[in-house]
Parts: C-alpha cells; structure tokens; sequence
C-alpha cells in the first residue's frame, strides 16, 4: 500500500522515570467512568469525553521537563480498569513529535492537558492500478482543555503532532484493556511499526 505522508516516521521513547507525574491524579477520574459504565455499559465516548473534561484540571502533578529527545514522545500507563473495560494514558511531547497513522481497534479519548497537538486526518485512494494510497484531508489543533472522542473505527484515519516549538501532554483513554500490550488500541495505516 502506497502512503501520502506528510509526517516524518516516529521516534518514540518507551516510559522512562524521568517524567514527574502523580498517579493519584488519575484515580478520581478512572473512578468516575468505571462508575459511569457500571451505571450504562453503552456510555458512548462523548460520555467518557465529558468526564475527561471535568477531570482534566484535577490532573496537576506532571512535569514536561523530561529529557524527551526532540520529535519523540512518551507514554505512560496511568490507570487500569479493573474489569478492563479501558485504560487511561498519559502521553509527554517533545517539540516536532508525531505518530504512525493509524486507526483504532476500540473507542478513545483525547484530552490535551498542556502545549498544542494537531490532528491530521486522511482518506483512503483506491488507485486504478489496485493500490490504495492515503490522502491528508484536515489538520485541527488542540489546546489545553479540549477533549474529543473518536469512534472505533479503524478507517478513522489519523495522526498526531506536536507541531509547537513547546512540549505538549496529553491525556488518552481507550475502551480496551491495554495491560499486555499498550499498542494494541492501534491499526497502522503506514510502513511504521504503530507507536502511538
Ligand atoms: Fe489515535
């Protein structure tokens, strides 16, 4: 499969110490949509998308001083759902950071806590010779205090960017069990092993 990419190829990090964070931050939001999906097993992402947004000045305690190498990023695993239903992620970015393009196995949250990320989303070509390409068709920015949902869609194609010159934190939530293998959420689109 051809790719039209207008992003460079990751660098990511694995999570390291160096990234100050508190992980009873985290607590009072995974409480809440473990409360929320005992109370309505169907809560969509907006659901989960709403708690985030009430949760994420909670989230005090994380340091971008990190020695993140420029245009790589860290994740963190911050919260488990004890029946696994999802998993809660803390992501630091270096200025110029990006992820593989890909798409998600199950439904997830993006909230940005600090610093900007970009949104690139793209459509599939399905060329005359049989190929399939992608095409970026948008590009939103996120700042601190927005959240959006994304479906379980594994044609949801996208990819993140810290296009600042600032580190950047996110937060994530997923609707999967990521315990084993926190890459699991994701379906690559491109030629890289998924990273994000
Ligand atoms: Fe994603």
């Amino acid at each position: 499969m051809g790719i039209h990419t207008p992003v460079q190829p990751p660098h990511q990090v694995s999570s390291n110490d160096q990234t100050a964070l508190d992980l009873a931050d985290f607590s009072d939001l995974g409480e809440a949509i473990s409360d929320q999906l005992d109370h309505d097993a169907q809560s969509s992402p907006d659901d989960v998308g709403a708690l985030l947004s009430a949760h994420l000045a909670e989230i005090k305690h994380i340091s971008t001083a990190s020695k993140v190498p420029n245009c790589a990023y860290e994740r963190r695993i911050v919260y488990i759902d004890t029946e696994g239903r999802f998993t809660i992620l803390c992501l630091i970015w270096a200025p110029g950071a990006c992820t593989p393009i890909h798409g998600h196995a199950a439904w997830g949250v993006v909230g940005v806590k600090s610093g900007s990320i970009s949104n690139i989303s793209y459509c599939k070509n399905h060329d005359d010779d049989g190929s399939t390409t992608l095409s970026p068709t948008c590009i939103t920015v996120a700042k601190p205090g927005t959240v959006v949902a994304v479906s379980a869609d594994p044609d949801c194609i996208h990819a993140l960017h810290n296009h600042t010159g600032d580190a950047a934190v996110s937060i994530h939530i997923y609707g999967m069990d990521l315990s084993q293998d926190q890459y699991a959420i994701n379906i690559v689109h491109g030629p890289e092993p998924y990273q994000h």
